[in-house]
């Protein structure tokens, strides 16, 4: 049984006035989509605070629409790359890449969590911001409207060090102008962290989009990294048509039109991504699908409705009988498979909340609850870890964690 009171405990010991860290000291800033998980957290017991969150990471949107991966409210020396390695000056400082777009989805949570006049004013408010996000997704990373958007960072996908991008990382040059002084191997063990190498590819990319003066044009023609990751594409689909409905209410006719275009192109290009039985992400620049099955793979169904939801079933059902705790970041089969080290096997309760509402809304009750409650058993024995052991269950990375609290409340209040 889950502490309500311990969870909120949790986002409020997190809070820094208006936003969330997503955990003390090794996370000292705003995350995007880590605050997207948040919000809806904080919907469940203070619906003021969860429109807060959403606004005070709308305050680090770029004009043209890009919501970054951090936003830098307030100095602090324990995290690297801090806002002088990015080197973009705005007010909030913030970095130059995104992460998945899960905000429009938190937005329509919140909002149906708690109606009513102040939510109603709040959602009207920021729906410009959504709108023009969208707008940035398509015109940034799919300018050629193929209905699959670009990533061009393994930090953008956030599933950093997964073996999914380990082939088209080896591309990227480990040469970089910054010193590499990292601060996450002082708070957590190395060993559940991305190796020395990924640092040096993940600082080579910066440098690299920071040359090309953050033109999305120019990052993208520059990147030596460009993938269609399923994670995102699933993510934006999603978040589209979370976004055509908020539109009927706080948009245009037309701005409906806009979005359904959009995901008139998107859905039938997410199904391309179906290759040897599972959904893949693909390099974009070999062109071939990246043949590592990960957890991202599942998220198609949380898209929307899924033709090949019985087979995803299938093999989730087959991941359950090679560890105890689902669901594992990598395939448990794939030799890369390291169930303590961040993305390359760990169970991530985020994930787990949108593979179980995937799960349900394709007509799998029973194992959507397997992944809910082995979500909760997992928080409840070993804590609000940032991830957790698919073998043992053992709480690793950070500790209370506010995407992990977030995903507690979340579940806790259905069943
Ligand atoms: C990190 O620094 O580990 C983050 O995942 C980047 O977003």
């Amino acid at each position: 049984m889950i502490d309500r009171l311990a969870a909120q405990g949790v986002l409020r010991a997190n809070d820094r006035g208006g936003y969330t860290v997503p955990t003390d000291r090794l996370y000292p800033f705003q995350w995007n989509w880590d605050s997207a998980f948040v919000a809806m957290g904080f919907a469940t017991f203070d619906a003021p605070r969860a429109w807060a969150e959403i606004e005070s990471l709308l305050r680090g949107e770029w004009d043209d629409g890009l919501i970054p991966q951090i936003v830098f409210h307030a100095p602090s020396d324990d995290y690297f790359p801090g806002p002088d390695v990015w080197g973009i000056e705005r007010d909030p400082r913030t970095s130059g890449i995104t992460q998945p777009p899960v905000l429009a989805t938190a937005a329509r949570k919140v909002l149906e969590s708690a109606p009513g006049s102040g939510s109603e004013a709040r959602m009207a408010a920021i729906w410009p911001k959504l709108r023009d996000n969208h707008r940035w997704w398509a015109r940034a990373r799919d300018p050629q409207g193929t209905g699959l958007v670009t990533t061009l960072h393994p930090w953008e996908t956030g599933m950093d060090n997964s073996p999914a991008w380990d082939a088209a990382l080896d591309r990227v040059p480990t040469t970089t102008r910054n010193a590499i002084r990292r601060r996450d191997t002082g708070h957590v063990d190395p060993a559940f962290r991305p190796r020395a190498i990924d640092y040096q590819r993940f600082i080579h990319l910066v440098e690299c989009f920071a040359d090309a003066g953050w033109d999305p044009a120019g990052m993208l023609a520059a990147s030596p990294l460009r993938v269609a990751d399923v994670g995102t594409n699933a993510i934006l689909l999603r978040a589209e048509r979370d976004l055509a409905a908020l539109a009927t209410r706080f948009g245009t006719p037309a701005e409906r039109t806009e979005i359904e275009g959009r995901i008139a192109r998107m859905a039938p290009a997410l199904e391309t991504l179906w290759q040897d039985g599972f959904y893949l992400s693909r390099d974009l620049i070999s062109g071939a699908a990246i043949p590592v099955r990960t957890s991202a793979g599942f998220l198609p169904l949380f898209a929307g409705e899924s033709p090949h939801e019985a087979a995803l079933a299938a093999t989730l059902q087959a991941w359950a009988g090679m560890v105890r705790w689902l669901v594992p970041s990598t395939d448990p089969a794939h030799p890369q498979f390291e169930p303590l080290r961040y993305w390359r096997g760990p169970v991530w309760a985020v994930v787990n909340w949108m593979i179980a509402d995937g799960l349900r809304g394709n007509g799998h009750d029973a194992l959507a609850r397997r992944v809910e409650g082995d979500t909760l058993t997992l928080i409840d024995a070993h804590g609000f870890s940032e991830y957790f052991d698919p073998t043992t269950g053992q709480g690793i990375g950070g500790a209370t964690f506010s995407w992990t609290a977030a995903i507690a409340l979340l579940l806790e209040g259905t069943r």
